[in-house]
């Protein structure tokens, strides 16, 4: 099982600090980029990227929640992200974005709630990841959508063994177990880690279930 922790949940004002304090126990750095415009909320953006660059060796794990991925995605492949998901809602032409991407790094196709997994048919083939968003995305701290695990079910039969089935939101000691059960093999979990006492055993917590 991957655990990426979601720096978003973190102390902003510490996120070196936050990300050593779990780079021991973490697999990978996940982390929310978010424009106001494809999601509510605005977020952190490549300079941030690049200054945390120099803290970890551990992947960044790079979720882009912004409209036109294609004009701000080599900023982060520069600031040295190791994936870069984008979201199959944010774009028009999917299939040469995650070409161009996959030149620099691993490639990741996120969908929201209400997306159909059919959206993704045509291009299983190109990705690394599929990442389900089990909240809608925006926010840390919201409740796991219950349906998710059926849609996680059905993306794990339809992607393979070969590409990494990630969920994202509202992840916690609950219900990581089913959520493995259902076939997902990367784990991001943001206030259930950064709000907890002990990062240790909220990670240790998700790694066993
Ligand atoms: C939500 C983000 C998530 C978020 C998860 O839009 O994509 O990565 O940080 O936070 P929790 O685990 O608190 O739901
Ligand atoms: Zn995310």
């Amino acid at each position: 099982m991957i655990i990426a922790p979601s720096i978003l949940s973190a102390d902003f004002s510490k996120l070196g600090e936050e990300i050593k304090a779990v780079e021991p126990y973490a697999d990978w750095i996940h982390i929310d980029v978010m424009d106001g415009n494809f999601v509510p909320n605005i977020t952190i953006g490549s300079p941030v990227v690049k200054s945390l660059r120099k803290v970890t060796m551990l992947p960044f794990d790079i979720h882009l929640m912004i409209e036109e991925p294609e004009k701000h995605y080599m900023d982060f492949v520069k600031a040295g992200a190791d994936f870069i998901t984008i979201h199959v809602e944010s774009t028009k032409n999917l299939h040469r974005l995650i070409n161009e991407i996959k030149k620099y790094c691993k490639v990741g196709i996120a969908l929201n709630p209400a997306t159909p997994l059919c959206m993704i048919e045509n291009i299983i083939e190109e990705i690394d990841l599929l990442l389900i968003m089990s909240v809608e995305p925006g926010y840390g701290g919201q409740k796991f959508i219950e349906g998710s695990i059926k849609k996680i079910s059905k993306a794990r039969k339809m992607i393979g063994k070969d590409v990494y089935l990630s969920v994202d939101g509202g992840v916690d000691g609950s219900n990581a177990a089913l959520i493995k059960k259902a076939g997902a093999d990367v784990l991001v979990s943001g206030s259930y880690i950064f709000k907890s006492r002990s990062y240790k055993k909220a990670i240790e917590s998700l790694r066993k279930a």
